[in-house]
């Protein structure tokens, strides 16, 4: 779907849609009283009769609106204008997008994003509306044999801004939501594939036909050179597949200089999980091909923060395998060793996510990372605690915690800072070995993150937890493309050459 820029009066539009909101006590929105003006009262009279109260993100469809040049009219309610943010922002688009792509229109020009929320600019507005519209519009149908074309006609959206100076920012903050909304797309297409097709090799040759694309730099590590790294957490977790397992290394270098120290992101990459040997009860399983949503995300983010040229330098990590039963597989009691050195007791073979993180962790030192943040669908304890709504966020840096806190509040991404004390730690004590790798039931999410903090002292680190939000579930199943736009957003703002701090690689 295409989505441009423009400015102009509401009632001069020739197209299939004109989208124009009202609040909550029938008070039309800047735009709605411009078209109300042309039409004589047209608007105020139609929510005299009450069909429309400007609810927050209730919509009609209104037609043949006199002294107009558009087809149709559609209100969208904002809800109390006091109460008028962000949050709101977003789902108005949503809803006037849901709404829009149930009529026949092929085009519509949305004033929507023309209303002043306090705190954002026209290039935020724009570059929100993006998103979110091209969010609505996904569509995941590789595998329908039948299309059904006359579901939606929607092809161009047309978003404005009320000056005509503005439309200069609005086209950067269009360029950034369409880069965001790629990267979003590139993860929820991942995402849903199934484990079949979306194999640990299919997601490293996808990794690198898009480093390609991107003209970015690509490195695939094998099972042999994983071993020659010493990756036995990693590798214990892949034995027990006849797939391959793959370490995916993206280099996106676009600060001035290639020695300033990258941000590196690392995302987990089980592309499906049956819990191997600990075997995973057989309901809903199939939802264990999106625990390579990490992955997806990190890889997505990758793609958008390329395509927008950020001058930052980027390193995305990807340990890529599935977890299996089979007479290979390791088993409950057997120890490996990492390749930091630590040993761990694999108490459960279905705890693997930190096992092959781990590893992937210790690699990232090499890269002398401002800091790192690796994203996984890590614990369902992580559901239990913070649903679908936020994303669990460990760090050992609370000013890197705060960045990325912000960051998803900023884009309607969120987290939710959870705690790592000492005493958690406790019950990662195994009388074999340095660790186990299965801390008990309580606070699950919580220890599988101390897990992680063992091997990510070198550097300013956080974790993200995203089994609750990297998915839907039920009749809307499917991936979210979150994290994406939470780490975009944290990228763009180290981007920022205002803010960013050029702190130099270590000498040799
Ligand atoms: N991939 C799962 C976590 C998960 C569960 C993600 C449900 C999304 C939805 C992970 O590998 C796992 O199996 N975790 C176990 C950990 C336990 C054995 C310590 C869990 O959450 O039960
Ligand atoms: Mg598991
Ligand atoms: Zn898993």
């Amino acid at each position: 779907m295409d989505i441009c820029i423009k400015s102009g009066s509401p009632d001069k539009q020739r197209t299939a849609c004109v989208i124009v909101g009202v609040y909550e006590a029938r008070k039309l929105s800047f735009a709605a009283a411009l078209i109300d003006r042309a039409a004589n009262g047209y608007l105020s009279d139609v929510l005299k009769c009450g069909d429309m109260e400007g609810k927050l993100g209730s919509t009609l469809l209104l037609h043949a609106v006199p002294n107009t040049l558009c087809d149709r009219v559609m209100l969208v309610g904002l809800g109390k204008e006091l109460e008028f943010q962000a949050k709101e922002y977003r789902e108005v688009i949503r809803a006037s997008v849901k709404s829009l792509a149930k009529t026949s229109a092929s085009e519509a020009v949305s004033y929507l994003s023309e209303i002043t929320i306090k705190k954002h600019n026209v290039e935020w507005m724009i570059e929100q509306a993006t998103v979110a519209t091209l969010d609505v519009m996904y569509r995941f149908d590789r595998f329908k044999s039948k299309i059904d074309d006359s579901l939606c006609a929607l092809r161009k959206l047309t978003l404005t801004v009320s000056r005509r100076t503005d439309l200069a920012v609005g086209v950067k903050g269009l360029a950034r939501g369409l880069a965001i909304a790629s990267g979003m797309r590139f993860a929820k297409d991942m995402g849903n594939l199934p484990g079949n097709i979306c194999t640990p090799t299919y997601l490293a040759e996808s990794a690198r036909e898009m480093a390609t694309q991107l003209g970015a730099e690509a490195e695939i590590l094998g099972e042999s050179e994983i071993r020659a790294l010493g990756m036995g957490a990693f590798l214990s977790v892949s034995q027990g597949s006849d797939e391959p397992p793959y370490l995916i290394v993206l280099k996106h270098y676009g600060a001035k200089d290639k020695q300033v120290r990258p941000v590196v992101l690392i995302g987990k990459g089980i592309t499906f999980d049956t819990g191997g040997i600990s075997l995973k009860p057989g309901e809903a399983m199939d939802e264990m091909k999106f625990d390579m949503c990490g992955a997806a995300a990190v890889l997505g983010a990758f793609r958008a923060v390329a395509e927008m040229k950020l001058p930052i330098n980027l390193v995305a990590i990807v340990p890529a395998c599935e977890n299996m039963p089979s007479g290979h597989a390791i088993k409950p009691g057997d120890i490996v060793t990492s390749m930091s050195g630590q040993t761990i007791e694999i108490l459960d073979t279905d705890a693997e996510g930190r096992l092959i993180l781990c590893d992937a962790l210790t690699y990232a030192e090499r890269f002398t990372p401002a800091a790192v943040i690796d994203v996984a669908t890590l614990t369902g304890a992580c559901i239990v605690a913070l649903g679908h709504v936020l994303s669990g966020l460990f760090s050992n840096h609370d000013a890197l915690a705060r960045e990325l806190l912000e960051a998803g509040e900023v884009v309607g991404d969120r987290a939710w800072h959870m705690p790592l004390n000492e005493e958690y730690h406790e019950q990662l004590q195994s009388p074999f070995a340095d660790m186990v790798n299965f801390g008990g039931r309580p606070a699950g999410s919580i220890t599988a993150a101390c897990f992680l903090s063992r091997y990510a002292k070198a550097y300013d680190w956080a974790h993200l937890d995203i089994a609750g939000t990297a998915t839907r579930t039920g009749k809307d199943k499917g991936a979210t493309g979150r994290p994406v736009p939470l780490l975009v957003q944290f990228l763009q703002a180290r981007a920022n050459p205002a803010l960013a701090k050029v702190v130099r690689r270590k000498s040799g």
